[in-house]
């Protein structure tokens, strides 16, 4: 049996996670410094690598704990090398490079985004491509081809802000709280989200690509009028963030199948954190049932960050020969490529 030590840290979740040969999850521990960052509405990057670094000893014993194994059994480390905030890759890489040269095992940095669309396979094994991959999270809106495992061409992506973003300052703004997603996934349930119609920019366009930051200021600036009218209460923002939601929802979903049609794919595989999205879930699988299309998400604990995600994706690259050296050094804004 191999053990996989999946370690995350490109923004503000602490992460580490064992998985097996087998891809069954050990354990899946996930420090989050949401109370820290909650304050400032948004992540301070310096605040993130400094908590990384008092949170991580006692994630990676917990991880190990969970899975009733020592730091002797691991077989192979694998560490999120990009994209992402420097300073936080570094305290990941770090740790996974200290283990691995204490412990004289072999290590693989991972593209965070690849990480995210292997979440799928700690569920759901048997997924094969080709599929349509669409991973929308804080720092990515992407539509992607999976031609193979490892095999990746890019179809569209956000020209501005990422959909997660979007979420984020809008909640900001209205002073909602931090992270936004969650916290307007949960006041949207049940609200009116066909009160205020938002139209999302490049939604009638011929690209697959997205833009949501003319979406933010339409939002904010239907804010202050309500304001203005003194019509703002409770009832209305709650409204108005569905209404807000349902426009990201309608322009994700039809340029996913927009996409799907063209490539003459069958499956659809979403990711990242926004794929916890309780109304895009619903929505993508009312479409796909329409269309007799298959569309796979994770659960909810593994669309956000964590180790589990990286320690499959690591294990695929290392199965295939990737090793590396120590050489290797994080990098913020870590392309993916597809494997030769
Ligand atoms: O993948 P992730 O954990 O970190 C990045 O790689 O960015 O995604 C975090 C993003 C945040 O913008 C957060 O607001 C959003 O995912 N998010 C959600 C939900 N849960 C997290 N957005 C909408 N609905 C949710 N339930
Ligand atoms: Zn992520």
């Amino acid at each position: 049996m191999i053990y996989v030590l999946g370690i995350e840290t490109s923004c503000d979740d602490s992460c580490v996670a064992v998985v097996d040969d087998k891809l069954q999850v050990l354990s899946n521990v996930v420090s989050s410094q949401t109370e820290f960052h909650r304050r400032f509405g948004g992540i301070v990057p310096e605040v993130a690598s400094r908590k990384h670094l008092e949170y991580l000893p006692w994630v990676l014993d917990q991880a190990l704990r969970d899975a009733h194994l020592t730091l002797e059994d691991i077989n192979l480390i694998a560490v999120t090398q990009g994209p992402g905030l420097l300073g936080s890759l570094l305290m990941g890489v770090c740790l996974g490079k200290t283990i691995a040269l204490f412990g004289d095992i072999p290590f693989v940095g991972v593209n965070h985004l690849e990480g995210h669309l292997f979440a799928i396979r700690l569920e759901h094994p048997e997924i094969q491509p080709p599929f349509l991959a669409l991973i929308v999270s804080g720092g990515h809106t992407e539509i992607i081809a999976v031609r193979e495992w490892g095999k990746y061409d890019y179809l569209g992506s956000t020209r501005d802000d990422a959909a997660g973003e979007a979420y984020d300052k809008v909640a900001k703004f209205l002073r909602l709280g931090y992270p936004g997603g969650p916290i307007i996934d949960r006041l949207s349930e049940g609200a009116r989200g066909d009160r205020f119609h938002f139209s999302a920019g490049l939604e009638d366009d011929d690209t697959l690509d997205f833009s949501f930051s003319g979406l933010k200021t339409a939002v904010v600036r239907h804010y202050h009028r309500l304001r203005e009218e003194e019509k703002e209460d409770k009832e209305l923002i709650r409204d108005l963030v569905a209404s807000f939601q349902e426009s990201v929802v309608r322009v994700l979903v039809n340029k996913t199948f927009k996409a799907l049609e063209i490539q003459g794919f069958s499956q659809i595989v979403v990711g990242g954190g926004v794929a916890a999205n309780r109304h895009l879930r619903r929505r993508m699988k009312e479409e796909g049932e329409k269309r007799g299309v298959q569309v796979f998400f994770p659960s909810p604990s593994f669309c956000t960050d964590n180790g589990a995600m990286i320690a499959a994706c690591g294990l695929f690259h290392w199965e295939r020969g990737k090793k590396d050296s120590w050489e290797m050094e994080p990098d913020p804004r870590l392309p993916l490529v597809s494997i030769e």
